[in-house]
């Protein structure tokens, strides 16, 4: 079949929503039989939400919980994601307060590549995740999918909340526990209390972790790290593993809010009028468009192409990427995009200004 459209919505039925703390719900979305293919996700992958809004939509981003189907078996009959509420959150707000079984949700097909495929991880593969708050949402999907599929395979899991209350996914976390205790490793840091006596608590910054890891695992021999939550956790936990010795290539991550004081905004790396034409390529159609002063790539293209990926317009989540294929731009903020990424010519365009008076992208890379 078509492999499915960048950016397509389709509208999914709300299944149940599960309260999973006071700030923190879980959406079931029933997949029609004639969209199980196209909602077909890797572990790690999410999904983006979109409701109408004064002035226009509004769309949040939401990893999916839910282990992924077997590559040889069919599509997703459910899905799962996770939402914590947000602090003046729109799309949060309403998932919190309004969203109820029998709702209708238009729901982006699954995007990015925050990922984990069990059929390519190495035979005896130890795979191990640090996680901060609703961080875990993506991961529990991939150890998993992991464990279900692969039974060589181990994965240790650190993850850092405030207080056991407001801990996302316990019992989910717990199961995988009681059915592979051999092979997943956990260890909780709560931040905000005192913990029995012999577990650790307090905030998991990169010194503790330089500290912890090399007493839970060999941290040498290990596949691959995850590492998702919110800014200052991720880049702590990269520091670490650079200090430890870890090659970056092993270590993916994905942010799930910047605390804007403590992330630095690029700087540009060019200056020239932020104007001048995009060419863009969306699903095999490309057209030619002005981009105004000012004005993201993204946006100019969606001005013609209503169909254009994107999600937070933020530089976090991802959807927006495409391949530079003429000209250049200048990045605002790229929380998303690996340094491979960028290297072989990926851009953000939700982030992306041109720099040359012609600048030609393709989102179908
Ligand atoms: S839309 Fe999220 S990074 Fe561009």
């Amino acid at each position: 079949m078509a492999a499915p459209r960048h950016g397509a919505f389709h509208p999914l039925t709300v299944a149940e929503v599960d309260r999973l703390t006071d700030d923190s719900v879980a959406l079931t979305l029933r997949v029609p039989q004639e969209l199980r293919e196209v909602y077909r996700h890797a572990p790690g992958q999410h999904l983006t939400l979109r409701r109408a809004a004064a002035g226009g939509e509004v769309r949040r981003t939401y990893s999916i919980c839910s282990a992924a189907p077997a590559a040889d078996g069919p599509g997703p009959a459910a899905l799962r994601v996770g939402v914590r509420l947000v602090e003046g959150g729109e799309f949060s707000t309403f998932a919190h307060k309004e969203i109820a079984a029998g709702d209708v949700l238009e729901v982006m097909v699954p995007a990015g590549r925050f990922v984990l495929d069990p059929a390519t991880a190495p035979a005896g593969a130890h795979y191990a995740a640090v996680v901060g708050g609703s961080g875990i949402t993506p991961v529990l999907s991939i150890a998993a999918s992991l464990l279900a599929a692969r039974p060589d395979a181990r994965f240790c899991l650190v993850r850092s909340d405030r207080t056991a209350e407001s801990t996302m996914f316990l019992e989910e976390v717990a199961d995988l526990k009681d059915r592979y205790p051999a092979r997943f490793q956990l260890v909780t840091v709560l931040s905000r209390e005192e913990q029995e006596a012999g577990l650790p608590s307090g905030r998991l910054d990169e010194e503790r972790l330089a500290a912890l890891l090399p007493a839970l695992l060999p941290v040498a021999e290990v596949t691959g790290w995850f590492l998702c939550g919110p800014y200052g956790l991720v880049q702590g936990a990269e520091r670490a593993l650079g200090a430890l010795g870890v090659a970056r290539s092993r270590v993916h991550e994905e942010i799930f809010h910047v605390e804007d004081a403590a992330a630095p905004v690029r700087a540009a790396t060019a200056t020239a009028p932020s104007h001048g034409r995009v060419t863009a390529r969306l699903d095999g159609r490309s057209g030619t468009w002005p981009v105004r002063d000012g004005e993201s790539l993204l946006d100019a293209v969606l001005r013609n192409r209503a169909d254009a990926p994107y999600a937070c317009k933020g530089g976090v989540c991802g959807t927006c990427r495409a391949f530079l294929v003429t000209g250049e731009v200048r990045m605002e903020r790229n929380f998303a995009l690996e340094t491979e990424e960028t290297e072989a010519g990926f851009v953000l365009a939700c982030q992306s200004h041109p720099v040359t008076e012609e600048v030609e992208i393709d989102f179908d890379r």
